[in-house]
């Protein structure tokens, strides 16, 4: 490793800062083809975390008001949608909310697998852990968290695209675990009307109660229900959105199997049949398994998880959505880099799941 911890933390923090619009939107790449200029709901709360860990108040709330600012402003279409389903109606997934907005919040022109409901649970999360940190409330939060939770209490058992923008007739164990985090943040915060407080408390008890009945496969988080695979997006149900708790043997299983099946000497792939650019191992992902050692009191093995992150940076620390070095789909790599260029560097959320988990471990810039 060519950088310290130390050094690495401080130039994630000062790249983040970079590249955050002055809207308070976060681009998911700066660089890469198919990302640049857009802002996502899931990359972004997990970056704004991973600041907000390391005493960037302002910034870290600067998105979430973006967030809330563009949320807020869907509030008619939301309303819209769930008087729609409460009459019957079947709803296509391109007149539900996006999954990625433009740097100034527009939706955008180019096309993207636009139906994912996990970014939403996972901003009321993130809003929720800022808020209690720094105490400063969010301008605007109030009224963006009842959005989003009748957006979620309405729509949380429809099938919509995984954390990958694959598979949109299925329903996802880890978008659902954001789903049951972010509700109960929702919940929590005391923004809601108490019916939408029961009606959301209904969704959560819900959610759960779907996963144990149909989300897990051989004493594990299953990739989605009734699935018989597993994928390291599992990992979040445990920790950080604790539908599962880490001292439960279904959480424990969980992170043991992504371990076991998913990753080779602590890179972690996203799921044995990945072919996107070859499927390497993904940065982001080694976070969730060391975040999860951490919480599980297994400190050595988060720091070594750490370590492994850091080995990947570029010589000028810049971290990418993964490497390629291991691919399980070798041949696929030409098609990708023809597609879309070389592998994302840097990804922002690679960057933020990297100060996370130094913060965790007490690593500081
Ligand atoms: C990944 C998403 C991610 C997006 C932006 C996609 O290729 O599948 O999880 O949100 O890139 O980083």
């Amino acid at each position: 490793m060519s950088m310290s911890h130390a050094a690495l933390v401080r130039r994630s923090i000062d790249l983040i800062a970079r590249h955050q619009s002055p809207s308070g939107a976060y681009p998911a790449s700066p660089t890469f083809s198919a990302y640049r200029g857009y802002c996502w709901l899931r990359d972004g709360s997990f970056i704004a975390e991973g600041v907000s860990r390391h005493g960037q108040a302002r910034a870290a709330g600067a998105f979430h008001a973006w967030c809330a600012h563009v949320i807020a402003s869907h509030e008619g279409r939301v309303d819209a949608l769930v008087e729609r389903a409460g009459r019957g109606e079947a709803i296509p997934p391109g007149d539900m909310l996006p999954t990625r907005f433009t740097l100034d919040g527009a939706e955008g022109s180019d096309e993207w697998w636009d139906f994912q409901l996990d970014g939403y649970g996972t901003w009321l999360w993130a809003l929720a852990a800022h808020t209690a940190r720094h105490g400063e409330a969010v301008p605007g939060a109030d009224r963006a968290i009842r959005v989003a939770a009748r957006y979620l209490t309405a729509f949380w058992d429809t099938p919509c695209y995984d954390w990958w923008e694959e598979h949109v007739e299925q329903r996802h164990v880890s978008t659902l675990g954001s789903l049951h985090a972010g509700l109960r943040a929702a919940v929590d915060s005391g923004a809601l009307s108490p019916a939408e407080a029961e009606a959301a408390r209904g969704a959560v008890r819900g959610i759960g109660e779907l996963v144990r009945a149909e989300g897990t496969t051989g004493g594990h988080l299953a990739k989605w229900l009734g699935s018989g695979a597993v994928d390291a997006s599992l990992l979040a149900c445990v920790e950080p959105f604790g539908m599962v708790p880490p001292d439960d043997p279904l959480g424990a299983a969980t992170v043991a199997a992504v371990e076991e099946s998913l990753s080779e000497d602590r890179g972690v792939y996203r799921y044995a049949a990945d072919t996107f650019y070859g499927g390497g191992r993904w940065p982001l992902l080694t976070g969730f398994l060391g975040w999860n050692h951490a919480a599980a009191g297994r400190a050595a093995e988060a720091a070594r998880c750490l370590d492994w992150i850091a080995a990947q940076a570029t010589p000028d620390g810049e971290l990418p959505e993964q490497v390629t070095d291991l691919p399980l789909a070798p041949g696929m790599i030409a098609e990708w880099e023809e597609r879309w260029g070389p592998v994302g560097t840097p990804l922002l959320w690679s960057h933020g799941m990297y100060l996370i988990l130094a913060a965790e471990l007490g690593v500081r810039g």
